[in-house]
């Protein structure tokens, strides 16, 4: 009998296409935003596997009731939203897609860098306002990035791509701050490994790119951005609740520091309302860190050959469980 595989939300027909190639039985979930919780443990109570994506909230209560999932493949490289002790426990192997998104994230981080430097967003703004009069000698001064010093938080995949990117525009000193040392970081960049605190008073440019977990959630406090340059810029592409969005505004009203940009915020989606889209040295976008032809496609492709793989070898290509793939081997 063949395999059944949900997939929570339509996603580039790659996947499709790759999975009932080799023999599943899918179930898509074809509306136009998530499945509510109740609708995701219904659907998911008939499938052997699942496609999940970062809306779907796989808790605590969702793996009580659906222990006997036998895989779940994540599309998208963070993977928050998964209780993935509670889904060891059960013997659950998850995988998630990274690598395949690392460019086109890396290049929004590198975009909002530049935006918020130069006031972009804020003044685009003011030519639909009609506020575009004439050239002011003393006005929307912005910050030049070549040769400041770059600080990444979180040196892992997408945080080496930026690290490149800034190196290659700007020729960027590059620090960072991550949990284990990151040898060819400093080796092709010549990245510096600092401490949390270093990291906040020397950089100019403060780019996050960790995961969120419980070491990470809320670090970006009113006390580190007490202890960041007043001219810093800070940056998130990774989740929004790894820094606290209160007092980033705080920060940014105070001048505490300079400048922001996010590609995540907390709450999301942002409320239109909110006091950061009216700042000129801020610049927000709508968590699109993934979505370009390539990367969707790659993660399309990495969740599907994930499933695949699991069925017929037993290992998965991006495990993030891999104890559980071990212990079904042994
Ligand atoms: C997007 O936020 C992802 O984690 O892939």
């Amino acid at each position: 009998m063949s395999k059944k595989v949900l997939i929570t939300r339509i996603i580039p027909g790659k996947a499709h296409e790759m999975l009932s190639k080799a023999g599943f039985e899918l179930s898509v979930w074809e509306g136009s935003g998530p499945m509510t919780q109740p609708q995701l443990i219904e659907r998911a109570k008939q499938v052997n596997a699942i496609i999940s994506l970062g809306a779907d909230k796989l808790d605590k209560h969702f793996f009580s009731q659906c222990s006997h999932l036998e895989v779940i493949a994540q599309f998208a490289v963070g993977y928050d939203n998964i209780d993935v002790a509670e889904a060891t426990q059960k013997n659950i192997p998850v995988s998630n897609t990274p690598d395949v998104l690392s460019d086109a994230t890396a290049d929004v981080a590198l975009g909002l860098m530049i935006a918020a430097s130069r006031k972009m967003f804020y003044l685009h703004k003011t030519i639909e306002r009609g506020e575009w009069k004439q050239f002011e000698p003393l006005k929307n001064l912005g910050i030049e990035l070549s040769g400041k010093t770059l600080g990444i938080f979180g040196m892992g995949r997408i945080g080496m791509v930026m690290a490149q990117r800034c190196r290659g525009a700007f020729n960027m000193n590059i620090l960072y701050h991550n949990r284990t040392r990151n040898a060819e970081a400093e080796k092709v960049f010549g990245a510096r490994y600092v401490s949390f605190d270093e990291l906040l008073q020397q950089s100019d440019v403060l780019s996050v790119h960790s995961m969120l977990s419980d070491e990470t959630k809320g670090i970006f406090n009113k006390a580190a951005f007490s202890k960041m340059k007043r001219t810093a810029i800070f940056i998130n592409t990774s989740r929004g609740s790894v820094h606290n969005e209160e007092d980033l505004i705080e920060a940014l009203q105070s001048e505490t520091i300079w400048g922001a940009g996010l590609d995540v915020t907390n709450p999301e989606p942002m409320h239109a309302d909110n006091p950061l889209l009216q700042m000129p040295n801020v610049a927000v976008l709508p968590h699109i860190g993934s979505p370009t032809v390539e990367a969707r496609n790659g993660m399309a492709r990495l969740a599907a050959e994930n499933i695949i793989e699991f069925y017929k070898t037993g290992k998965m290509l991006t495990c993030v469980n891999s104890s559980v793939l071990n212990k079904n081997q042994n």
